[in-house]
């Protein structure tokens, strides 16, 4: 593999967590997949194992890979687990405290040389490497949904990352075969701060009442030929994730573009959270 690593963390088995451990294990590196939820000891594998799956099932992968890439992802609850690891991916909640912790134990439990990454959507790298004691090995490496099929991976090096963790990173995710871009450490980064208006701007469409999500959504996918128009695809991603970048966003521009629109909110504390919870601007069950 390239750049020398072999032994990688990943840490949360969510949507993101669990995408990314999918990946490594199909690329033959030995991974450790850090949960905090016990039910996730088993809820993680099971999720990794159903994608593997269908991928079996469309004639993309032999039984055989399958069971290696399973075997491949050993899940722990102990972020002491990680001390071996060469490079370690955070994809916890989009929430700056919680990544905080995660980083702070990372600092103390990784070994030294290893690179510290985040797969944070729109939170500044800067200050999640701000708790840790070297920061010059953290840096964003912001992988898109589905992590399986979409190629770019945004790295986001800080004023303080040092350039041959950047170097290894970008080889490392291109032994991936992904199309790693560099991108300064902005909220949003690059996808996200041109996406999540569009996403807020058709939402504001639907709570006005200019236009039905469905006609919105096919108006962009037969008009502009998006594989998924953008009530789905906030959906897709889920609109807790959306409203979190959002806020992220407005708390760094202040701009009433990114402010999240009163609908959104008012569907995420429902638990109305889009594709993963059954319903959002469509239905799902
Ligand atoms: N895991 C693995 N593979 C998947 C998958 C998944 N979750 N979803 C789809 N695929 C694969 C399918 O197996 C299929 O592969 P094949 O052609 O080799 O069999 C291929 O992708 C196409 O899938 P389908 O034919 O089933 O379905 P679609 O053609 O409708 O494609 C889609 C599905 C790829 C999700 C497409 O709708 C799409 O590209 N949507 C937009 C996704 C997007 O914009 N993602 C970025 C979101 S923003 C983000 O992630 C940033 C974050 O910070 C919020």
């Amino acid at each position: 593999m390239s750049a020398g690593i072999t032994r990688v963390g990943v840490v949360g088995s969510g949507t993101m967590g669990a995408g990314i451990a999918e990946l490594f294990a199909l690329h033959g590196l030995d991974v450790r997949l850090a949960v905090s939820r016990p039910s996730s000891l088993t809820a993680a594998p099971a999720r990794i194992a159903a994608s593997l799956d269908r991928r079996v099932a469309k004639g993309r992968l032999a039984p055989h890979e399958r069971d290696a890439a399973l075997a491949a992802i050993a899940v722990t609850a102990d972020l002491g687990d990680l001390a071996d690891r060469q490079l370690v991916v955070e994809a916890v909640a989009e929430d700056e405290g919680l990544k905080q912790n995660v980083f702070s134990t990372l600092d103390k439990v990784a070994d030294p040389d290893a690179i510290l990454a985040s797969t944070t959507s729109a939170l500044s790298i800067t200050r999640l490497a701000g708790v840790v004691e070297h920061p010059e090995r953290v840096l964003g490496v912001h992988f898109f949904n589905p992590v399986a099929v979409m190629e770019l991976v945004e790295l986001v090096p800080t004023l303080l990352t040092a350039d041959r963790v950047r170097e290894r990173a970008e080889a490392f995710v291109t032994g991936l075969g992904k199309k790693p871009v560099t991108v300064a450490d902005r909220s949003g980064f690059v996808v996200n701060a041109l996406l999540i208006p569009f996403l807020l701007a058709a939402i504001r469409m639907v709570e006005s009442g200019y236009s039905s999500a469905e006609a919105v959504d096919q108006a962009m996918e037969s008009g502009c030929a998006h594989p998924m128009g953008p009530l789905k695809l906030a959906d897709f991603i889920g609109l807790d994730v959306v409203a979190a970048i959002a806020e992220a966003l407005h708390a760094e521009s202040r701009q009433p573009l990114h402010a999240p629109p009163p609908l959104l909110s008012r569907m995420v504390e429902s638990g109305i959270l889009g594709r993963k919870s059954g319903r959002g601007f469509h239905s799902y069950l």
